[in-house]
C-alpha cells in the first residue's frame, strides 16, 4: 500500500494503457480517474482536484505539452508527469523544462510507476507543508500560547475542548483584543484537522470587487488581469478550517454566496461552470452583535443561524483581572526575547497597577503596554512609572459594570505567585458574594448557581468571612470593607 494515497488522473488516448495504469495504481491504494484526451482531462481537472496527472505526450487534439501548459495555469498545484515512448524522451525533457514534474518511459512496470508517483506525492506533501508552515510562521509565531486561570477563561477552555473534536460551526464573539482569533486557532489545533490548513480570512479587509475571486478562486482568463488561475480561500481550507474573522463586515451579496457554499459544501470558481466538493470546518468571529446586525438588516438571518451553532463568548479582561499578572509576565518574556533585551521583570507595584486597569483593548492592549514598558524602561526592573497610565486612570478604584471594584489586592504580596493566589482568592470571594446576593442569601440556591456542594459553599463562606452581619446578602455589597484579608483602604497606588 502507498504511504500517501494520491488523487491521480491518467490521460492517454489508448484505452488499454489507461486501464493498465489505473489497475496498477488503484491496487496500491491511489484514487484513479482516466481521460481519453487532453480536453477531457481539463474538464475533469476543473471539477476535481488531482495531486498528480500522468499524461501521454502524443494525443490527437490537445497533446501532452498543450495539456501541461493549461494545467500549469489552471491547476498550478497539480504535478504533471509525462508518459512517453522511449523514442520521445527528448520531448519529455523539454516538458520538464516547461514545468512537468517528471517523466516515465514506456514500457514500465508496476514498481516503476508506483515509485514515480510516490516521489511526486511526497514532493506535493512537502510543498503543501512548506506553504502551511510559511503561512503559519508569518501569522503566528508563538501566538498559540493561550493563558489564563480565571473561572471565566477556564470556561472558555472547557468549551474549546468540547467543540474541537467536532465539526460544529462556532461563532466567537468578544470585544477587540480578547483573543477571538487565538480561540479559533486553538479549536483548530486541538481537533482532528490540526494537520490540515487553518485559513483565516479578514472579511473586512478584502476589497469588494475582489471578494468573490479571493473566496472562491477564479479560472485563468475569468476577468481582465486573471492571467493565472487562483485557488481561492475556501478551496485552500479544504479538509481544514476556514476562519471568517470580522464576519459582520461581509457585504450582503457575499453572505448569500457564502451561505450557499457552506450549505452545499461545494465551491465554484469565478468563470467556472461546475462546482467542486469541499470539506470545511467553519469558525467565525465578530466584535459586533450579529443579532443586532440581523435586526438592522445588515446581516442575513439564515447565515447567522448557520454560523451560530455554538456560541463562544470571549470575556473582556475586566471580567477576569486575575489573569493580568500571568499574561503580563508572559508578554514581558516575549518582548524581551523578541527585542533582544536584557533580563527584565515587573515590580510588584507595576503588576498591581496593571491589575487595576480597565484595558479597553483587552489582552492586545495589555501586551502593547508591557512591550512598550519593556523597551522604554532602563534597568532590569519595570516599575509603575514605566507604565503608560496617567494618574487619573488609577486614582480611584476602577469599577466593573455592576459597580464592584474590579480587583483589590493586599499590600503585602511580593511575587507573582502570591499575587496570583491573592487575586484568585479575592475573586472567588467576590463571585461567591455575588451568587449569594443574587439568590437573596439562600445558600442552597447559591451553591447550585456556583456548581458547588452546599457544604463546600459553607466552608468558603466561613473562610472568606461572608457570614458576617450583612455578608453577601445584597449583590454588590460584598467585600467592600470589613474583610481582615483586605485592607479597607485598598491598595495605596503610586
Ligand atoms: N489568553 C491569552 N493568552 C495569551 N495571549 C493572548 C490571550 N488572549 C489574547 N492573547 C494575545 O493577544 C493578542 C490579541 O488576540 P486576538 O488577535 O486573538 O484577539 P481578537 O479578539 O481576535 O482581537 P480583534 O477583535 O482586535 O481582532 C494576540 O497577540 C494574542 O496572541
Ligand atoms: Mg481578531
Amino acid at each position: 500500500m502507498a504511504k500517501i494515497p494520491g488523487r491521480v488522473l491518467i490521460v492517454d488516448d489508448e484505452e488499454h494503457i489507461r486501464k493498465i495504469m489505473s489497475i496498477m495504481l488503484s491496487k496500491r491504494g491511489h484514487q484513479c480517474r482516466t481521460a481519453a484526451s487532453g480536453q477531457e482531462a481539463l474538464a475533469l481537472a476543473a471539477r476535481e482536484t488531482f495531486d498528480v496527472v500522468f499524461t501521454d505526450l502524443n494525443m490527437p487534439g490537445l497533446d501532452g505539452l498543450g495539456l501541461l501548459a493549461r494545467l500549469r495555469a489552471e491547476a498550478p498545484d497539480t504535478l504533471v508527469i509525462m508518459v512517453t515512448a522511449f523514442a520521445s524522451v527528448d520531448t519529455a525533457i523539454q516538458a520538464m523544462k516547461e514545468g512537468a514534474y517528471d517523466y516515465i518511459a514506456k514500457p514500465f512496470d508496476d514498481d516503476e510507476i508506483a515509485l514515480v508517483l510516490e516521489k511526486a506525492l511526497e514532493r506535493g506533501r512537502l510543498l503543501d507543508e512548506n506553504k502551511r508552515l510559511r503561512r503559519e510562521i508569518g501569522e503566528r509565531r508563538d501566538a498559540n500560547v493561550f493563558l489564563g486561570q480565571s473561572p471565566a477563561i477556564t470556561k472558555v477552555f472547557d468549551t474549546i475542548a468540547k467543540v474541537a473534536e467536532t465539526k460544529a460551526t462556532v461563532l466567537i464573539t468578544g470585544e477587540s483584543g480578547t483573543g477571538k482569533e487565538l480561540a479559533a486557532r486553538s479549536i483548530h489545533q486541538n481537533g482532528p484537522r490540526a494537520e490540515r490548513p487553518f485559513v483565516a480570512v479578514n472579511c473586512g479587509a478584502i476589497p469588494q470587487n475582489l471578494m468573490e475571486s479571493e473566496f472562491f478562486g477564479h479560472v485563468r482568463g475569468a476577468f481582465t488581469g486573471a492571467d493565472r488561475a487562483k485557488t481561492g480561500l475556501v478551496a485552500e481550507a479544504d479538509g481544514g478550517t476556514l476562519f471568517l474573522d470580522e464576519v459582520s463586515e461581509l457585504p450582503l451579496e457575499m453572505q448569500v454566496k457564502l451561505l450557499r457554499v457552506l450549505q452545499e459544501e461545494e465551491v465554484k470558481k469565478v468563470g467556472e461552470n461546475t462546482p467542486r466538493k469541499v470539506d470545511l470546518r467553519v469558525l467565525a468571529a465578530t466584535n459586533k452583535s450579529l443579532k443586532d446586525e440581523v435586526a438592522q438588516g445588515r446581516f442575513r438571518e439564515d447565515l447567522y443561524y448557520r454560523l451560530n451553532v455554538i456560541a463562544l463568548r470571549m470575556p473582556p479582561l475586566r471580567e477576569r483581572p486575575e489573569d493580568i499578572p500571568m499574561l503580563a509576565a508572559h508578554f514581558l518574556a516575549q518582548a524581551v526575547a523578541k527585542n533582544n533585551l536584557g533580563p527584565k521583570r515587573l515590580s510588584p507595584a507595576a503588576i498591581r497597577l496593571m491589575a487595576v486597569q480597565t484595558f479597553n483593548g483587552n489582552v492586545r492592549a495589555l501586551k502593547n503596554v508591557v512591550e512598550q514598558a519593556a523597551i522604554m524602561s532602563d534597568g532590569p526592573i519595570i516599575g509603575p512609572d514605566d507604565l503608560p497610565f496617567s494618574p487619573a486612570t488609577f486614582a480611584g478604584q476602577p469599577q466593573s459594570e455592576d459597580g464592584l471594584p474590579v480587583v483589590r489586592l493586599p499590600r503585602d504580596w511580593t511575587d507573582l505567585k502570591s499575587a496570583l493566589r491573592s487575586v484568585t482568592e479575592l475573586t472567588e470571594k467576590e463571585i461567591i458574594g455575588r451568587a449569594l446576593g443574587s439568590q437573596g442569601g439562600n445558600r442552597t440556591r447559591a451553591a447550585e448557581v456556583l456548581g458547588l456542594s452546599r457544604r463546600a459553599l459553607i466552608t468558603k463562606i466561613a473562610l472568606y468571612g461572608l457570614d458576617g452581619p450583612k455578608g453577601g446578602l445584597r449583590a454588590g455589597a460584598v467585600g467592600q470593607g470589613g474583610d481582615p484579608a483586605v485592607p479597607a483602604d485598598g491598595e495605596a497606588l503610586p
